[in-house]
């Protein structure tokens, strides 16, 4: 099945690449539709790309790197964002957001093994009365508290 995935994906980024045959310039929109097609830019997509543009894959790994918008690792199938602004941060965010970190075993940014979950550093998540505040895919949590952080992840699964 997962494999299946895969092959899937890999068929799709090839008819991206077919799509800018002959176009110069064109690294970015492919990376940037590689990313929608995978969730991230895998090595070995990034080094086919390479290939098809004729260019050193340092290039293309360098400018994958320099852009934020580009991930190098996979997401996890849920986000976890914790607001950092201001109102989050004056009640208490960021300890939230180190337990969040420590229950599930990494930092901001990362993504936990199984794939599970990924948090991705977020500014104020427009919520502010309800301090502080979590997101976790499209649903918003407010006025989380200590107590309340294993719950919340056990719902996701
Ligand atoms: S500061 Fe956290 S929601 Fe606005």
């Amino acid at each position: 099945m997962i494999s299946n995935l895969i092959d899937k994906k890999d068929i799709d980024l090839e008819k991206i690449l077919n799509m800018y045959v002959g176009h110069n310039g064109s690294l970015i929109p492919i990376l940037q539709a590689t990313q929608e097609i995978y969730g991230y830019l895998p090595k070995e997509a990034m080094k086919k790309i390479a290939n098809f543009l004729k260019l050193p894959y340092s290039e293309v790994y360098g400018v994958a790197t320099f852009y934020a918008q580009f991930r190098l690792q996979p997401r996890g199938k849920h986000i976890i964002r914790v607001c950092s602004g201001t109102a989050c941060h004056v009640r208490g965010g960021d300890n939230i957001l180190k337990l969040i970190e420590e229950e599930l075993g990494i930092k901001s940014g990362e993504t936990t093994a199984d794939l599970r979950f990924t948090i991705e550093p977020v500014a104020c998540l427009g919520a502010c009365g309800l301090a502080p505040v979590v997101m976790i895919d499209e649903q918003t949590f407010g006025r989380v508290t200590k107590d309340k952080i294993s719950k919340l992840l056990d719902q996701f699964q």
